[in-house]
């Protein structure tokens, strides 16, 4: 257990000993991480780390591959600052679960009060997270999720639906085709695909495909994953069109893959927004750049300005607070003909 959660929790016992002396008592805290019994931790009012100290988080962060990531880190380091009470411990997995690992370890033998994890994949977590429970160390899941059969192994997550932008993206793609007049036409796509096994893959493809299976005459010709880089975008987009196959849609499932495709497409003569429509995930400030040049027709949202709200989950845990378990964030649609006028108001 970090030693500061451990000290608040022990002033909370005996806040809590006091009050049922005199007939009072709050509800459990919900911190599932935490030992059982803390029930006076709400009580806690000198400060967060419950001693006036810092609070340490150890966050591990999936790597810097994309604008959204780099935005998320920033958001994450300006949140978590020595201003706002935390001490932050910041370990770059670059894109790799070991690393993700190993920084959780690290963590956990530093005795930081609480980790935070932005998983590059859904599976595989059981072993440290278990490891992080025995150590009463809480853990706030952000961005992509977990996939673990027993959910006290962390104490709450906060991200996006990603099932959900796939559907939107889709339901988007066939409006804007009805009224280009092709919405009955026999229709290729092509898709560029996360990392695999990341929850923001799984969920776009998903959605994607769930919502294109009601259009017959939309048809998947290629699939293949660009690792959510630009240069890995570039290169997959080129192989697709190498092989030939005739592709009136390219969805990339974020914004830096599809700057990558359309470098490749203007490379091969095409012009990407007209001959070939590009649906992307993310709406990063460039990619409305992108859109008011022409070359990209939309953009889904995928909010990555996690900080604030794991700042304040962190303290709430660490005062003993119930927090809620899933918490999502709301995401809009960003398509090209509204794009000069939505610029200016974006924060990443
Ligand atoms: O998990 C969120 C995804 O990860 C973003 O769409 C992508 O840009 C990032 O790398």
């Amino acid at each position: 257990m970090g030693k500061k959660f451990l000290g608040a929790l022990l002033s909370m016992a005996m806040v809590s000993m006091l009050m049922v002396g005199c007939g009072g008592g709050q509800p459990a805290a919900t911190n599932t991480n935490a030992p059982e019994g803390d029930t006076a931790a709400a009580e806690e009012t000198t400060s967060a780390g419950g001693d006036g100290d810092l609070i340490t988080v150890g966050f591990s962060q999936v790597g810097a591959e994309s604008d959204w990531r780099v935005a998320n880190t920033q958001s994450m380091k300006e949140s978590l600052s020595e201003a706002n009470g935390f001490e932050l411990i910041f370990a770059d997995a670059q894109q790799k679960q070991e690393n993700q690992i190993k920084a959780v370890r690290d963590f956990i033998s530093q005795e930081v009060d609480v980790i935070v994890i932005a998983p590059v994949t859904e599976t595989g977590w059981e072993t440290v997270l278990g490891e992080a429970k025995d150590a009463e160390i809480p853990v706030i899941v952000v961005d992509r999720q977990l996939d673990v059969s027993d959910d006290s192994l962390y104490t709450c997550w906060v991200g996006s639906d990603f099932y959900q932008e796939g559907i939107n993206a889709v339901d988007w793609l066939t409006k804007y085709m009805d009224g280009l007049g092709r919405g009955e036409e026999d229709l290729n796509v092509a898709v560029l695909q996360g990392t695999i096994g990341s929850s923001a893959e799984i969920g776009r493809t998903k959605g994607v495909r769930d919502e294109l299976e009601k259009h017959s005459n939309y048809k998947i010709v290629a699939e293949q994953t660009g690792e959510f880089t630009q240069a890995k975008g570039q290169e997959v987009m080129e192989s697709f069109l190498k092989s030939g196959e005739d592709i009136d849609i390219l969805i990339a499932q974020n914004d830096n893959m599809a700057f990558g495709a359309i470098d490749a497409l203007k490379a091969v003569g095409k012009d990407p927004g007209e001959d070939v429509v590009i649906v992307s995930f993310d709406a990063v400030k460039a990619a409305f750049d992108s859109m008011i040049a022409g070359d990209m027709n939309v953009s889904v949202e995928c909010n990555p300005l996690h900080g604030p709200r794991v700042a304040e989950l962190a303290k709430k845990i660490m005062n003993g607070e119930e927090v809620e378990k899933i918490q999502y964030v709301e995401e809009g649609v960003y398509p090209a003909d509204t794009a000069a006028e939505t610029l200016p108001s974006r924060a990443y």
